[in-house]
């Protein structure tokens, strides 16, 4: 099991998490606008990062965050999100059915969803405590395409244990749990660095040559896929690749 503790050392360093174009998709995706008013709640907040760039954007909204790790909720409050964010600390499902039903008219989860215990009872306690006509957006990673899905599974599975999810089990699950004008996202960060993901995700270094060596014995195809190459330099100190992201988002119906 993922230790949250000793990846909240590191996990400011991960440079993907600290690129703001995924925030700024899932904030298209919510279809809001800066008058907007409501309450929004974001699952496994992490350090906050999703949180700060909607504060900035819809000043109007009451912020709440649930995260299952007390050592990610204490970088939000490194983060200065204290005095405006309302934060619990737990399972998201459990934490989620404490909440008066049609309480949020935002939901989000941002890299988050694949490590719930359990997806269609997130799911479902999502659209219990949406709003009427409220969105959930989730966003989570891709393999680059559907031939690489087993790859990345294996992938994963020598890092953590985890939920894959691909647009089309996104897609399906929203339309399972009653969502409509569903929409997927889709967003690409060129180039990202090997080296900074394994050395920052507080992975052994036993795990950490397991994962160099099993990106460089990656198919030829799937190379092709991810854009893989060895950095500008020429030599082999680090492995850039293309990652791919989806961003889809569900509304519940109207009453
Ligand atoms: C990959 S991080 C993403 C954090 C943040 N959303 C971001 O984009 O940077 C996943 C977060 O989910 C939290 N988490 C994992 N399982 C959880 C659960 N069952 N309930 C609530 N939070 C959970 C972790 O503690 C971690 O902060």
């Amino acid at each position: 099991m993922t230790d949250w503790a000793k990846r909240a050392e590191t996990y400011n360093n991960l440079y993907w998490v600290n690129k703001s174009r995924l925030n700024f998709e899932m904030m298209t995706a919510m279809g809001a606008a800066s008058s907007s008013e409501g309450n929004l709640l974001d699952l496994g907040c992490g350090s906050g990062f999703l949180i700060r760039t909607l504060q900035t954007y819809f000043i109007r909204m009451d912020y709440y965050a649930i995260d299952r790790s007390p050592e990610m909720l204490a970088l939000t409050r490194d983060r200065e999100l204290s005095l405006y964010l309302r934060t619990y600390c737990g399972d998201m499902i459990e934490q989620m059915n404490e909440f008066d039903p049609d309480y949020f008219r935002w939901v989000t989860a941002k890299m988050s969803l694949h490590h719930t215990s359990d997806v269609n009872a997130t799911f479902k306690a999502v659209h219990r405590i949406l709003t009427s006509d409220g969105t959930f957006v989730v966003c989570e990673g891709i393999p680059p395409n559907p031939a690489a899905l087993n790859w990345f599974k294996n992938m994963f599975a020598l890092k953590e244990h985890r939920h894959t999810f691909m647009p089309l089990d996104l897609l399906n699950l929203f339309h399972k749990h009653k969502f409509h004008d569903i929409t997927l996202r889709f967003a690409v960060f060129p180039r990202m660095r090997l080296r900074n993901w394994l050395e920052n995700s507080d992975l052994s270094q036993d795990q950490q040559a397991l994962l160099w060596e099993y990106h460089q014995e990656m198919p030829s195809e799937i190379k092709k896929a991810y854009n893989f190459a060895y950095d500008e330099s020429g030599d082999d100190n680090d492995i850039v690749l293309d990652w791919r992201f989806v961003i889809a988002s569900g509304r519940k119906l109207k009453d």
